[in-house]
């Protein structure tokens, strides 16, 4: 499994705990920036992530922002990107289980190092359902397609 990681500066110091767990289990993984403290912008590296996840260079992303919530956002502007803004572990497995979520995004300012770690590895755990949940994500591709 690859994956591809990506924060602003408000979520670099979580990325890094996150960043070492995944590395000390062997998944491979790439960090896509910000690489220091300096004030930057959350959909720069949003954009990198995502695309990379898109073109399936890499199974799954993972991005962390102060609230989550804007590195979210702009993710789910790349075609194809299913970015789900988690607090919580029902909420991580349930995004893949559901809405086979390609990215999962995280709040630095939201969630401790310890339930990020345990939403990152439930959300690593699980696995889309299909059956009746395969046509609802054709409908949000449908959408993108202005179908
Ligand atoms: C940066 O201050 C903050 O606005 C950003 O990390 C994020 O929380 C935006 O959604």
């Amino acid at each position: 499994m690859k994956i591809a990681l990506g924060s602003d500066h408000a979520g670099l110091s979580l990325k890094k705990i996150i960043i070492k767990h995944l590395e000390e289990k062997g998944i491979e993984i790439k960090d896509f920036g910000t690489y220091n403290e300096d004030s930057c912008d959350y959909p720069d590296y949003a954009y990198k992530v995502a695309n990379e996840v898109a073109q399936k260079n890499f199974d799954l992303g993972i991005l962390v922002c102060g609230t989550g919530i804007g590195i979210g956002i702009a993710a789910n502007k790349v075609k194809g990107i299913r970015a789900a803004t988690c607090s919580d572990t029902f909420s991580a497995h349930a995004c893949r289980e559901h809405n086979n979520a390609n990215i999962i995004a995280l709040g630095e300012r939201v969630v401790g190092p310890g339930l990020a770690i345990d939403i990152v590895d439930t959300f690593l755990g699980a696995s889309f359902e299909g059956g009746r949940h395969e046509k609802r994500i054709n409908k949000i591709a449908d959408i993108e397609n202005n179908k």
